[in-house]
């Protein structure tokens, strides 16, 4: 076999691989085995590739690769080694960025090597130049949407930056220019290319990502991360029709339509119009947060919380941030296994954009161990809460704010919650009365069924565990 129809095949293992993992992914059960398959998939293709690549490049070059790879490898271990649950949605943000770098490089890369390098010989055929020219477009423009994109949010999601909607005057109007002029570009491009051309087209790309990203407010940016995971899927499926890569091609467009698929379950999970967030915020007036006045809020001690979980029958936990940050995952699934033992019904309620990333509260009460069977979306306990005698919001805050249904003036309006305060007792665990990521004050804490549990999330389970 050729080495060249050797690739071919590891590719197409590769392709399939992915495939397997996405659907490994999908279901917290076989979630490890879908990682497992994606780790196999990604290593067949590295050394299928740089098998393929060491045949037509200098020792340099291979050694330069090798280097590259080593590097990238030692730096990758070392982070995702070091990296909090927490601080996952950033670093995958990061990652998009580059991406998103990577699919400008090769586009310039493109460029240089076959419109900008006239009069010398090229792998590209004259009749298909004006194809090639199209993809250094594109794949540029892409890539460099994404890359600036993913660094907004990358700076908003490690609080970097404030989450707050950036509202610049025309915005949509701004928006829309940058498409036109993108697309005016590109003809002009593909009939005269030139560097000047990729430049501005590069330039206009870097500002509308940096743009499209900024304008969303903090409740959406759920959407906006599985959307520039898409982006990114789009971006690398460009590179790949640059680079010839078919690997790249079928990985790149498994990653952008599963990320757009993805960012459109969490439209329709948060009641977002799809168009709108990837618009930019389009037709979102952006509601500021509003400081009202909603009176005294109660508090209660851990003691009290214990003397009311022992008069419940039945509880219902729902978690969020704040849960992952205080690592409170197991003295939570310790005090449900408590209750249950003296026959509390002990139920979860996952909202689902609870934490920073999809799944994040799953994973973590998967992590400790807490039955899949009692834990519920959001969808199918909503209805129950009203019949629940306690519940207890561990480290959530937007997810249980009833400001989404009932003030439409609210920067989250419209978005569904968890509706804890129609429960006989709510009890609020947190450490302030500062607000959550979208920076809107929560009326629950003002309820007259609802007490709140200052202190880290852990250490008052604990304190409930003990004095139970
Ligand atoms: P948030 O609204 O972010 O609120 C978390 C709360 O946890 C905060 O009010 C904080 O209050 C409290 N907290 C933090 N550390 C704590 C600790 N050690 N112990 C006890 N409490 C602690 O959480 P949520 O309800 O899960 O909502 C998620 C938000 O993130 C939504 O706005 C969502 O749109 C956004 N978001 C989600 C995702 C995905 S995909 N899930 C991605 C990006 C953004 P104190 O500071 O007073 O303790």
């Amino acid at each position: 076999m050729s080495a060249v129809a050797a690739a071919s095949a590891a590719y197409i293992v590769a392709g399939l691989l992915f495939i397997l993992s996405l659907a490994g992914l999908s279901k917290h059960e076989t979630a490890k085995a879908g990682n497992a398959y994606g780790m196999a998939g990604m290593a067949i293709a590295l050394a299928a590739t740089v098998g393929l690549a060491s045949r037509s490049i200098t020792a340099t070059g291979l050694t330069l690769m090798a280097t590259a790879v080593v590097i990238g490898a030692v730096i990758g271990l070392w982070r995702a080694r070091r990296v909090e649950m927490t601080g996952m949605p950033e670093l995958i943000a990061m990652l998009h960025s580059f991406v998103g770098l990577a699919a400008v490089l090769v586009g310039w890369n493109g460029y240089l090597s076959v419109e900008g390098n006239a009069g010398e010989q090229t792998e590209v055929a004259d009749n298909l130049l004006g194809i090639h020219s199209a993809e250094v477009v594109i794949g540029v423009f892409i890539g460099a949407v994404t890359f600036t994109g993913s660094i907004v949010a990358f700076l908003k999601l490690s609080a970097r930056i404030k989450s707050n909607p950036l509202m610049l005057p025309g915005r949509n109007w701004l928006n829309l220019g940058a498409l036109v002029a993108f697309a005016v570009l590109t003809v002009l491009f593909v009939i005269e290319p030139s560097l000047l051309l990729l430049a501005v087209v590069t330039a206009i790309a870097l500002a509308l990502g940096w743009h499209l990203v900024a304008s969303i407010g903090g409740g959406d940016m759920p959407v906006v991360v599985s959307m520039l995971n898409s982006y990114s899927g789009w971006a690398a499926a460009a590179s790949g029709f640059l680079l010839g890569n078919d690997l790249l091609i079928i990985t790149g467009a498994l990653v952008g339509s599963s990320g757009a698929y993805l960012s459109y379950i969490m439209c329709r999970a948060m009641n977002r119009s799809f168009l709108s967030v990837i618009a930019g915020g389009f037709g979102n007036e952006g509601a500021a947060a509003v400081d009202k006045d909603y009176g005294e809020h109660r508090e209660i001690t851990a003691a009290g919380v214990a003397e009311l979980l022992g008069s419940a029958s039945s509880v219902v936990i729902t978690p969020g941030y704040g849960m992952a940050v205080a690592q409170a995952q197991s003295a939570v699934a310790e005090l449900t296994r408590h209750l249950r033992d003296k026959g509390v019904d002990v139920r979860f309620g996952i909202h689902p954009v609870a934490g920073r990333l999809p799944g994040h509260m799953n994973v973590l009460l998967a992590e400790a161990k807490v039955p899949y069977d009692i834990v519920l979306e959001m969808d199918e306990i909503n209805d129950d809460l009203a019949d629940t005698d306690v519940v207890l919001v561990i480290g959530a805050n937007d997810t249980v704010n009833p400001a989404a249904t009932e003030d439409p003036g609210s920067p989250i309006a419209g978005m569904p919650v968890l509706k804890v305060w129609e429960a006989g007792h709510v009890v609020v665990f947190k450490r302030s009365m500062n607000t959550g990521y979208a920076g809107v004050q929560n009326p629950l804490f003002f309820r007259e069924n609802s007490q709140m549990l200052f202190g880290d999330a852990r250490e008052r389970v604990e304190d409930i565990l003990r004095a139970l």
